[in-house]
């Protein structure tokens, strides 16, 4: 935790900001701050109003140098959940946020917000994102999804019994302070999931599919020096998230072999262009299978359009954008977009989010 001074610094550039995008009077301004700094006198730390709460957790995400979603941050539905104490309200919360998001297909971005971390009292998700694939390791080979090995074997040491499938939803899991977590199955009917079709190949026969929403759940928030270690947020998919990393990575579901066998081209020569042809047509699989479905998603060209378009909307209120153009370049055809040609400023600007120890290393040592 920040020390007493150090907090109120953080406070203050934050509810400044707040007070000058929220169009606050100087006298409204003065009378907060001056709140906040008796709550902290008194208590070590202070309490986010809604309205700064909702305004926080947009701007971390404006602020995102790795999202290139970011034009739909005013967009973003803020759920309060810092009531929820138990294990169990944590995990209704989660659900009616899973459902809020997916919305049947038309998904809404969204985030829930636990208690903050006051005193080394913290609320944890275990979970990566809250709906992902199990990796099973299994005679030298792994089945399922590959960056899912430890989080199954930490749900597996729980109790957790797994179906040893290639796409075995994992449980939640959920850990407030010191208490053992607990684990708790995803309601089958929340979560959507897209089976992979192509408009002319036969990409049935590969029996693969995808849920329908990341919901990311391991990044802790932070708002005005306030760190809120249980944030899961979600937005809707870019397809190659998943056609271009989740499925054709060689560490993840490596189906770039059975794509192209599947096509019927010569793997013979790395020349051939084999894994270029076969990851473009996956990558149409999944936007024609989300689409045939229902599902939200957006395309790369699409996606870097509105990056695009979300600079020039900063610019028109004379702010500038940071970004990582490491991140933001798509992974497939990187150059036909404008953010390949163009250069960001990599500062990291608060309010934010960002990485956290993972809760269950020692669980599994
Ligand atoms: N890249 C992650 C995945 O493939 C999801 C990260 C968040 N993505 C998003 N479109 N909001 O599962």
């Amino acid at each position: 935790m920040l020390i007493k001074n150090d907090l109120y610094q953080e406070a203050k550039a934050f509810i400044e900001l707040c007070c000058q995008e929220l169009g606050r009077t100087d006298e409204e301004c003065e009378q907060r701050l001056a709140d906040i700094q008796l709550e902290i006198d008194s208590y070590g730390t202070y309490t986010h109003t809604y309205e700064e709460l909702s305004f926080g957790a947009k701007l971390a995400w404006r602020n995102s140098n790795r999202c290139i979603g970011r034009l739909f941050w005013k967009t973003l539905e803020v759920f309060d959940a810092r009531a929820a104490k138990t294990e169990e309200e944590v995990a209704a919360a989660i659900f009616r946020h899973i459902q809020y998001g997916t919305n049947q297909g038309k998904v809404r971005p969204a985030i829930t917000v636990f208690k903050e971390e006051r005193n080394g009292s913290h609320i944890r998700i275990w979970n990566h994102q809250l709906i992902r694939y199990a990796g099973y390791e299994r005679n030298n080979q792994v089945i399922g999804d590959p960056a899912s090995l430890a989080f199954t074997r930490a749900c597996l040491r729980l109790g957790w019994k797994g179906n040893e499938g290639r796409f075995d939803i994992l449980p939640l899991v959920i850990q407030v302070d010191d208490r053992p977590p607990q684990w708790f199955e995803i309601p089958k009917q929340d979560v959507l999931e897209v089976p992979l079709s192509h408009p002319s190949l036969e990409f049935e026969k590969l029996g693969v599919q995808w849920y329908g929403v990341p919901f990311v759940s391991d990044m802790v928030l932070e708002i005005g020096g306030i760190r809120y270690t249980a944030a899961p947020f979600n937005g809707w998919y870019m397809e190659t998230e998943i056609g271009a990393r989740n499925l054709a990575d060689e560490r993840r579901y490596n189906l770039l072999p059975q794509v192209a066998s599947l096509m019927k081209l010569d793997q013979s020569s790395n020349a051939t262009l084999w894994k270029d042809k076969a990851l473009v047509e996956l990558n149409v699989s999944v936007l024609h299978s989300f689409k045939l479905a229902g599902v939200s998603i957006v395309d790369h060209h699409t996606a870097a359009d509105q990056f695009k378009l979300y600079e020039t909307m900063e610019n028109k209120h004379n702010r500038s954008i940071t970004g990582d153009w490491t991140w933001l370049i798509p992974p497939v055809s990187p150059a036909t977009t404008e953010i390949f040609h163009s250069k960001y400023d990599n500062t990291v600007v608060k309010p934010n989010f960002f990485y956290q120890d993972s809760p269950f290393a020692e669980l599994l040592n």
